[in-house]
């Protein structure tokens, strides 16, 4: 069993031909919504892909709720979140027409979640954590896992304003980052020198996805490269959660690293070619078809 301890926002998602710049107004047709937030969205690629997800978090007592609740049940995620006296979290999301955003979260009930509230690791073999819950919290949950020989998986997004605790990143066993993410946690530097870096603070394992470049770990001493799959993209929103999700559930069922990458990789690249973060994750029955075809689209 997988469990993401993490965030759920109701996304409130406008297309506009340009990314608004600051003080600027730009004018999109209609607003949607989706289910979101980088815990939710991790659980249900997860529990898409075919593998036990349990999810625990904090939704608000609103009307908002009942969606996030939904989505998660109707992937097979196996919803223990907490209902709190505060507004559900959502989530402002700009999408321009180059599929690129920009994203302001109101945190609500994520915020309130304390390392008291725990969450349950019956049956639990990994653990996999973002950084859209309290900070302490975040770290009381690690370290819970890590007393309990669960595998502990920590997505480092959104990016963290200061450096992580020293003690959050020494129980984490799997490290996954973008590359902005990568050089708040290290320092400038080259790919390799941040890679090594980010592993001396105590990950074995560090991933580092590129977009169209693929993704690059290092495990232990060795160094694996996973190629992109080139697609149409039309919304990036929830791929990188799509590519840890997956990726956890491919560990968890027993696949080595670098199978568990690129079955990451041609689901996050899947999840790009499709509007919103949980409408846009494949199933099972979708990835293994693009897997089988060798990955996504043409040229691949
Ligand atoms: O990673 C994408 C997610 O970030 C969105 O679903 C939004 O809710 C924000 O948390
Ligand atoms: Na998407």
């Amino acid at each position: 069993m997988i469990l993401v301890a993490g965030s759920a926002n109701l996304d409130f998602i406008t297309r506009v031909p340009h990314l608004p710049r600051p003080g600027e107004t730009v004018l999109g047709p209609a607003f949607t919504t989706a289910p979101g937030g980088k815990g939710a969205n991790q659980a249900v690629a997860c529990a898409r892909t075919a593998h036990p997800t349990r999810f625990f978090g904090a939704l608000g007592d609103d009307p908002y709720a009942a969606p996030l609740r939904e989505s998660l049940r109707a992937s097979g995620v196996q919803d223990t979140s907490l209902t709190l006296d505060a507004p559900t979290g959502a989530a402002f999301i700009t999408v321009a027409d180059s599929g690129e955003n920009v994203i302001a979260v109101a945190s609500g009930a994520n915020a309130l979640l304390t390392p008291q509230q725990r969450p349950d690791f019956t049956d639990v073999t990994h653990l996999i954590l973002q950084l859209e819950l309290p900070l302490v919290t975040v770290q009381a949950y690690a370290r819970s896992a890590r007393e309990q020989g669960v595998t502990v998986v920590l997505n480092a997004a959104p990016a963290p304003t200061s450096p992580l605790p020293a003690e959050l990143l020494a129980n984490v066993d799997v490290l996954v980052v973008n590359e902005g993410e990568l050089t708040t946690l290290t320092g400038a530097g080259d790919l390799p020198e941040q890679l090594h870096a980010a592993q001396a603070l105590g990950p074995g394992t560090v991933i580092v996805t590129l977009g169209r470049a693929g993704s690059v770990a290092v495990h232990g001493g060795q160094r694996i490269e996973v190629a992109a799959h080139p697609v149409t993209v039309r919304d990036t929103t929830g791929a990188g959660d799509t590519f840890v999700g997956v990726l956890t559930g491919a560990l968890g069922a027993g696949l080595s690293l670098s199978q568990a990458m690129r079955e990451a990789n041609v689901a996050a690249s899947l999840a790009c070619t499709r509007e919103g973060a949980q409408p846009g994750m494949p199933t099972r029955h979708e990835l293994g078809r693009a897997l089988a075809q060798g990955g996504v689209g043409a040229g691949l």
